[in-house]
């Protein structure tokens, strides 16, 4: 008996994994380099609230950056986080230099719309493939659109 227990669920199934989780990995690092930018260049009225929602957003995606590439590694795969790959996710960034407070929120929004988007495709493709990865993905799912609620209630 192997002791050192790795889940295999096939070749095809662990490429599945490993496209979900690395795709899911990019899109949470971009998108929480673009909460900073917003929190740093955000102007207006509405300033201190965006200013610390912003941040708030940027810890709760640190957390699940954190979950997703350890779920890689419990599967045994690689989780790869470097900057030059960061732009191959579809998170648009946003305009550079100062923003207006509604501008910014109306960017962020489209921004936490389109994760939301990637999440759920992503884990229609990981259905039934394995049940705890797909819990993680529900439990960011759940965050994320939860999120989304609270930014759009401002527009
Ligand atoms: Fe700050």
């Amino acid at each position: 008996v192997d002791s050192k227990f790795v889940p295999d669920l096939g070749s095809q199934s662990m490429e599945s994994l490993s496209d979900v989780l690395q795709d899911t990995l990019m899109d949470l690092l971009a998108f929480g380099l673009i909460l900073k930018q917003a929190h740093w260049n955000v102007q207006g009225p509405f300033f201190r609230s965006l200013h610390e929602q912003f941040d708030e957003i940027r810890s709760l995606i640190d957390t699940h950056v954190d979950l997703v590439a350890e779920r890689l590694t419990a599967l045994g795969m690689s989780p790869n986080g470097q900057a030059s790959d960061i732009s191959y996710s579809n998170i648009a960034e946003i305009d550079k230099g100062f923003l207006r407070d509604k501008a910014v929120l109306t960017a962020i929004v489209e921004r936490t719309s389109q994760l939301a988007r990637n999440l759920r495709e992503r884990t229609e493709i990981i259905k039934n493939l394995d049940s705890p990865t797909e819990d993680l993905m529900h439990s960011i799912e759940i965050e994320i659109e939860k999120q989304l609620w609270m930014l759009r209630s401002q527009i």
